[in-house]
C-alpha cells in the first residue's frame, strides 16, 4: 500500500494517534516492534499558529521512527492551512493527517475533531485548504458519523477523496458512542467496496489480537489496520500481528532492548517496559518521564494473572524514581506466567 511516495508494504499495521501516549519514544519503540507507520498525538492548530513552545516540541520526529504522520486538529480552514505549513517545515513528516474524529467535549463541542461531522461543508473546506497548502500527502481520520441516525461515512469518504485526501482512516464508531460498544466494521467494508473509492482505507477500532487483524484484512478488505489501546503496555503487539500475517519474514527483535532473555518471553517483555521507561525519562525528566509511562504499566497484560498483584500495581503507579519503579518491576519477575 502506498500513500504518496511512502510505501507501507502489504497489510500495513499502523500505530494510532493517541494524546499523551504516542510520543517520540513510544513511536520509535513501536516502529522497531513492527509498526509500519506511526502517528503523533493530535496537535492543536491554534497553538501551532501561535508557535506555542510546548506544542512545537510535539513536532519533533526522529529518523528512526519514519515513516511518521503528524496529526493536526482545528476548525478554521485558513488557520489549518497555516498550521499544516508549519508542520511541514518543522517535521518534514511523511504524512499530515487531519483529525475529524476526536469525540471529547473540549474538542468536538467546540466544532473541531468529530464536531465537524455536524458541518460537512466546513470539514471539506478544511480538507481542501490543507491539501492545497502543502506538498506532503494529506490524510484524514474520522468516525462513521455523529450518531446512529446519521451514519454518513459512505458518502463522506467519497467527498474527502474528491478534496484530495490521499488515505482515510475510519474508526468504526459514531461520535455519540465515544469508546463504548463495539466498532462496526461493516460500514468500513461498505466504503472499501465502493468502486469509486481509490484511496487506501485504513480500518480502526478494537483490534487487539493477530486474529482480529487477520479478520480485518480478510473479511473487511481494508488496505491497512490501525491499532490504538491494545498497544498500552504491549508495544510488542506489532510483532505478534506482523508475524501472523508474514510468517516468512518475522520482525527481528533481538537488538531492540538490552535483555539477556529470548525475544517475546515475559522476561524480555519486562525488559521492554523498562526500556520504555528509560526512553521516556531520557526524553523529559525522571519524574515526568515516569508519569508518562504509568498508563502503560497500569494496563500492561504482562502483569495479568500475577497473584496479589493489586498492591504492587498501586505501588508502581506511586513510584516517582526510576530506581523505585524498577525495583517494583523486578519483584514481579519470579511470578511472570511465561518466563
Ligand atoms: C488515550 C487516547 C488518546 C487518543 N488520542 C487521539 C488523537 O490524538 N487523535 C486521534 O485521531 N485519535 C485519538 N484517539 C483515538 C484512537 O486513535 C483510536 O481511534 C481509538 O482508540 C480506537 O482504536 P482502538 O480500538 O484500537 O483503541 C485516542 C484514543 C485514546 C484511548
Amino acid at each position: 500500500m502506498h500513500i504518496g511516495t511512502t510505501d507501507l508494504g502489504l497489510h500495513p499495521i499502523l500505530l494510532a494517534p493517541m494524546e499523551d501516549v504516542t510520543d517520540i519514544g513510544f513511536r520509535t519503540l513501536c516502529r522497531k516492534m513492527g509498526a509500519s507507520m506511526v502517528y503523533s498525538e493530535f496537535v492543536s492548530c491554534d497553538a501551532l499558529t501561535r508557535l506555542v513552545k510546548s506544542t512545537m516540541l510535539k513536532l519533533k520526529v526522529s529518523p528512526e521512527e519514519r515513516p511518521v504522520a503528524i496529526q493536526i486538529y482545528g476548525k478554521d480552514p485558513s488557520a489549518m492551512a497555516e498550521a499544516a505549513k508549519i508542520v511541514e517545515e518543522a517535521s518534514h513528516p511523511d504524512i499530515i493527517d487531519i483529525n475529524f474524529g476526536c469525540p471529547v467535549k473540549k474538542i468536538a463541542g467546540k466544532g473541531a475533531g468529530a464536531g465537524l461531522l455536524q458541518n460537512i461543508p466546513l470539514m471539506l473546506d478544511i480538507a481542501k485548504s490543507v491539501v492545497n497548502a502543502v506538498k506532503t500527502p494529506v490524510t484524514a481520520k474520522t468516525r462513521l458519523g455523529w450518531d446512529s441516525n446519521q451514519i454518513i461515512i459512505p458518502t463522506l469518504a467519497e467527498q474527502l477523496q474528491d478534496c484530495g485526501i490521499q488515505a482515510l482512516t475510519i474508526h468504526g464508531r459514531t461520535r455519540s458512542q465515544m469508546y463504548k460498544g463495539e466498532a462496526d466494521w461493516n460500514y468500513i467494508r461498505e466504503v472499501k467496496s465502493n468502486p469509486r473509492i481509490t484511496i487506501p482505507i485504513i480500518g480502526n477500532g478494537d483490534i487487539d489480537s493477530p486474529q482480529k487483524a487477520t479478520n480485518a484484512f480478510k473479511n473487511y478488505l481494508v488496505d491497512a489496520i490501525m491499532v490504538g489501546r491494545a498497544t498500552f503496555g504491549r508495544p510488542w503487539i506489532f510483532k505478534e500481528i506482523h508475524d501472523e500475517l508474514h510468517p516468512d519474514t518475522p520482525i527481528d527483535t533481538s537488538n531492540i532492548v538490552p535483555s539477556q532473555y529470548a525475544p517475546m518471553t515475559d522476561n524480555w517483555k519486562l525488559d521492554v517496559l523498562k526500556e520504555q521507561v528509560r526512553l521516556s525519562i531520557k526524553r523529559i525528566d525522571e519524574y515526568r518521564g515516569i508519569l508518562h509511562t504509568r498508563r502503560h504499566i497500569a494496563a500492561s497484560p504482562l502483569f495479568k494473572g500475577i497473584p496479589d498483584f493489586r498492591q504492587k500495581r498501586i505501588d508502581m503507579l506511586r513510584a516517582t524514581t526510576q530506581e523505585e519503579l524498577f525495583r517494583l518491576m523486578e519483584e514481579t519477575r519470579p511470578f511472570l506466567l511465561h518466563p
